[in-house]
């Protein structure tokens, strides 16, 4: 095999010659001291940017405050989270012992929590939002002074993120199950409110988690050549979707997160009485003894 066959499916890592460089005196990329970009250094906020820099991070920390302060009190509530074949995804899996006496919801949250709070795309996200570090691209940081990146404790914990993603893989197994059970009414095929909210919920933390960097990462993103290695050219398929859908990881994010919020809401809605969950028999139309909607 010659070397241009052997790269046919390269994944593009590590085929670029790198600069002849002196290694980093410390393992975090850039020696201690030297340049380290326009806005280290500078005070917070100045830089020498027109535009309107202060906006995504402004966004996002409204909308992570916002999301996650719906999430905090919804888990705390410990109940109205099922409504008949409904239940809400911040308590799936169910676990209800007798021994615990808080919300259940606590019993499982860790994982999502984890998971999202080690994510590549939300660590940027609230390092920018809520600790200004930096707060974009060449502005001045809030602490520019002794970086150590994720190197040391607390952050260097953020590397489980991978481990996150193994639970999370569960969890999603089981909340697929769950919007099984939503379309099912007393053993009857329906599609109800709730339905459409837990499908759209669990579609949107599959495409999330599909997205991972650490699962491309860990599908092809390591390799430096397909076809070298065995099973190849279906992994090389897996890492090409993947990719895909890795490029708006920002966006599944996002959508997936007000998913679970809205998902949770409609269920309690319900459960409260609030709401009356539409219910739409498909198969009773050719059923002349029912009503379509019930
Ligand atoms: Fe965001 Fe893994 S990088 S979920």
């Amino acid at each position: 095999m010659t070397p241009d066959r052997e790269r046919t499916w390269s994944s593009g890592a590590g085929t670029a010659e790198l600069p002849r460089t002196a290694p980093p005196s410390s393992g975090t990329g850039v020696p201690a001291g030297s340049f380290r970009g326009s806005g280290s250094g500078q005070r917070f906020g100045e830089t020498e940017r027109t535009d309107a820099w202060w906006l995504q991070p402004l966004i996002q920390a409204v909308g992570l405050t916002l999301l996650g302060l719906y999430a905090t009190w919804a888990a705390f509530q410990g109940r109205f989270y099922e409504y008949k074949n409904y239940l809400s995804p911040f308590y799936s899996p169910l676990f209800t012992p007798s021994w615990w006496p808080f919300s259940p919801a606590f019993l499982i949250l860790g994982i999502p929590l984890g998971f999202r709070a080690t994510c590549y795309y939300y660590r940027k996200a609230y390092y920018r939002a809520f600790f200004g570090d930096p707060a974009a691209c060449a502005v001045g940081e809030l602490k520019s002074h002794g970086y150590c990146g994720e190197a040391k404790f607390p952050f260097i914990l953020q590397n489980v993120h991978r481990y996150f993603l193994y639970l999370s893989i569960v969890v999603l197994a089981v909340l697929w199950i769950d919007v099984v059970r939503a379309f099912s009414f007393a053993g009857r095929f329906g599609i109800g409110g709730g339905s459409v909210a837990l499908l759209a919920c669990t579609g949107l933390l599959t495409l999330y988690t599909l997205s991972c960097h650490s699962l491309r990462h860990l599908i092809g993103g390591k390799l430096d050549c397909f076809s070298c290695v065995a099973g190849g050219g279906p992994r090389r398929k897996m890492w090409s979707v993947v990719s895909v859908l890795n490029e708006h990881h920002m966006g599944w994010a996002w959508w997936s997160l007000f998913a679970v919020c809205f998902a949770d809401f409609y269920v309690r809605l319900c459960a409260l009485g609030m709401i009356e969950d539409p219910v739409f028999y498909p198969f009773s139309m050719f059923d002349v003894s029912t009503k379509p909607f019930g």
